[in-house]
């Protein structure tokens, strides 16, 4: 129970192995959904299809009896639309409700027939009898047709997937680092969006956030405000280096952990190494948000990067990485070639400023280099 009225109808998912088909959710997933109960009742979202059956069940229990007024479409996204068409064939006269745009959009994920909808505008509102629900729109947080709602009366919103994060509600595990890989791999590239959103929160009174996945928040909300804020003006979070290594035969990992070593031995506090091919790219898109000063480090392949180290610089340009300053190391037996390629690629993307100290290594890790690294990790510090 979120409160006397409003209620958790939602579902844990552990049994799927990547979220979107794409990332990986070793703690799995929830899709949320609540109930407000009062002289109407309306429910807020409805679940990925996957749990549809024990979803359509917790609504039931809570309902008593009692058939749903009002179903209220935050979001149109398979995770949490695909329950529509069973919701509407249980209760086929309940009212729709969305926007324009989510009229628009439904047909492309609901086959059947709406008997009735509501079209809400930014800042309509919608009377349940105690409850006053208001409708902030979100467009691309993270979908076009996403809105928010807020309901007055128990001073609630209902984000859509903003604040969100991965991992079943049953699994115990800090919310930050989950909601930044949830954060940045899902609306990321929405920064500005996201902003918008944020503006308009600014002027409710918020007691509790009810996103559509991870926990209900409470006591965090002034924390997680400002996260969001950091998150979507693509600040640096932590002061620190990330070192991503892309390596064929261990010897650029080798000098990604020595690079890690001379950096604290100069004093620096914070160093996280990541080997991106034994690492989900979501894990190192996070990290690279997290901190202000990357090193990315790949061995020459194919007259270019190793893979690994391609895919995560594909996704940080499509996630609008920016503000950055990144080091960068290669290694070639004959001909290396892995930061031109790196240059070329972070030139795609805004404000990102190379160190003038570039490492260049042949072969297994000399003596000899060790000049080279001390340099980069002084120009690091420096920068
Ligand atoms: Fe959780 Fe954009 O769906």
């Amino acid at each position: 129970m979120i409160t006397r009225d409003i209620h958790y109808i939602g579902t844990n998912d552990d049994s799927i192995d990547l979220f979107e088909g794409q990332y990986v959710v070793p703690n799995g997933i929830s899709y949320n959904s609540y109930v407000i109960m009062d002289e109407k009742i309306a429910v807020m979202d409805t679940v990925d299809k996957r749990k549809g059956e024990e979803y359509l069940k917790n609504l039931e229990k809570v309902l008593e009896g009692r058939t749903p007024d009002y179903l209220v479409l935050s979001h149109l996204e398979p995770d949490h639309g695909s329950s529509v068409q069973a919701f509407m064939e249980k209760y086929p006269d309940v009212t729709l409700v969305g926007n324009a745009k989510t009229f628009q959009m439904l047909p492309l994920f609901f086959q059947g027939e709406v008997k009735e909808k509501l079209t809400v505008k930014e800042g309509e509102t919608l009377n349940l009898g105690q409850h006053t629900l208001s409708f902030i729109m979100a467009p691309m947080v993270h979908w076009p047709e996403v809105m928010m709602t807020y309901d007055s009366f128990d001073k609630v919103l209902f984000s859509a997937d903003a604040f969100g994060k991965f991992g079943t509600l049953d699994k115990e595990e800090p919310w930050e680092k989950e909601a930044r890989r949830y954060y940045f791999n899902i609306v990321g590239k929405y920064g500005p969006q996201v902003q918008a959103v944020l503006k308009k929160a600014a002027n409710l009174e918020i007691q509790q956030i009810c996103p559509l996945h991870g926990p209900v928040l409470k006591e965090s909300i002034s924390r997680v405000l400002k996260l969001y804020q950091i998150w979507s003006t693509y600040e640096p979070e932590a002061e620190g280096v990330f070192i991503a290594y892309a390596s064929l035969h261990g010897n650029t990992g080798k000098a990604a952990q020595r690079l890690a070593e001379i950096l604290k031995e100069k004093g620096c506090q914070e160093v996280t190494v990541m080997d991106l091919a034994r690492s989900d790219t979501s894990e190192a898109v996070e990290c690279a948000f997290r901190y202000g000063k990357v090193v990315l480090a790949s061995a020459s392949y194919n007259a270019g990067v190793v893979p690994c180290m391609e895919d995560l610089l594909h996704h940080l340009k499509g996630k609008n990485y920016q503000k950055r300053k990144v080091g960068l190391m290669e290694n070639g037996a004959w001909a290396p070639c892995a930061v031109r390629t790196m240059k070329d690629m972070l030139a795609q993307m805004k404000d990102i400023s190379v160190a003038e100290t570039a490492v260049t290594l042949r072969g297994v890790l000399k003596e000899s280099d060790e000049a080279a690294l001390e340099a980069l990790a002084e120009e690091m510090l420096k920068l």
